[in-house]
């Protein structure tokens, strides 16, 4: 156990030791291309990692560029940043994780870059980087910029049957994670809505909304709205109408049936008991018709005789 830990020790300190030298083997992925809304914000996913392991983020410098190292668009120290992007950037990734991912925000028309990423190692115990003292990749994204706003897509199944919960899907693309579009509906009924994001990758994103309601008869023909309000005010829309297919649309069938079988019961109740009531008359009627006969009968031989 004892031999076990002093290996480990010894290669992390070489580990640490052969860092800076091997500076080639440093390794970054930022995508290459990414859409960005004017007006509105975009997330640059951005990862690294070096054959030395990783390092504390405390030891770690990231910053983005323009095409010359001197064009900072992002650094710690905002004073060095260009005036155009100064409290627009973000380094929303914990370089200390290999994340170097970056937000700008209020992204304007000619935010289109490139913008290249670069790590610094500080070695200085007083953590301050000096020339001599960094290892660096570069990496680099292209902006696409988008003057407005994606439309939203609605989904939903053709008919809505009233008094029967019904699915209305409302989806949104987006560049933006940190801070992603709202949904808004136009309906002001008592509401199930139920949010999902997406991650599509190379920093697309997806946002859903699902409202789920109980459509009466009188929404029949109502327009629906689903409104994606994005990051810094720019909006888009898309409006679908509702059609509803009544629940009592089977009444002309059920009512009239209904009545034609209730008529026909006491119809037939009443011939029972009618028959019944007719058939002792009848026997009573034959009867007494049989004893006259008889009497006619025993009258007529007694002539006779
Ligand atoms: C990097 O950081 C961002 C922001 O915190 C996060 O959303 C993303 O998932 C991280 N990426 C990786 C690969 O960990």
């Amino acid at each position: 156990m004892e031999k076990e830990r002093k290996m480990m020790m010894l290669c992390l300190l070489l580990a640490a030791v052969c860092s800076p030298v091997f500076s080639d083997e440093w390794r970054a992925s930022v995508v290459s291309q990414i859409d960005a809304l004017v007006s509105s914000c975009v997330v640059v996913p951005c990862t690294f990692t070096h054959s030395g392991g990783t390092l504390p983020g405390s030891r770690l410098r990231g910053l983005w560029h323009k095409q010359t190292k001197e064009e900072l668009i992002y650094y710690e120290d905002q004073t060095k940043i260009l005036d155009n992007f100064k409290d627009r950037t973000k380094m929303l990734g914990q370089l200390g994780q290999g994340n170097c991912t970056l937000e700008m925000t209020q992204v304007r028309n000619h935010d289109n870059g490139p913008f290249c990423f670069r790590v610094e190692i500080v070695i200085d115990e007083t953590n301050k980087p000096t020339k001599e003292m960094f290892s660096f990749v570069e990496q680099c994204v292209t902006l696409n910029m988008l003057l407005d706003a994606p439309k939203p897509t609605l989904t939903h199944s053709k008919t809505a049957y009233e008094g029967k919960p019904y699915t209305i899907t409302c989806s949104v693309t987006h560049t933006c994670p940190s801070h992603p579009p709202q949904i808004k509906w136009s309906l002001k009924t008592t509401e199930d809505i139920t949010v999902i994001h997406k991650n599509q990758q190379s920093g697309n994103w997806e946002v859903q909304s699902i409202l789920t309601f109980v459509p009466k008869e009188k929404d029949d023909h109502t327009e629906i709205t689903c409104t994606a309000e994005f990051n810094g005010q720019k909006t888009s829309s898309d409006t679908v109408t509702l059609y509803v297919k009544r629940a009592e649309s089977y009444n002309h069938i059920i009512i009239p049936a209904a009545v034609g079988i209730g008529t026909a019961l006491v119809f037939g109740v009443f011939c029972i008991f009618m028959a019944k009531k007719y058939k002792n008359r009848i026997i009573e009627l034959q009867n007494r018709d049989g004893s006259m006969l008889n009497r006619l009968r025993s009258l007529s031989r007694r002539g006779r005789r």
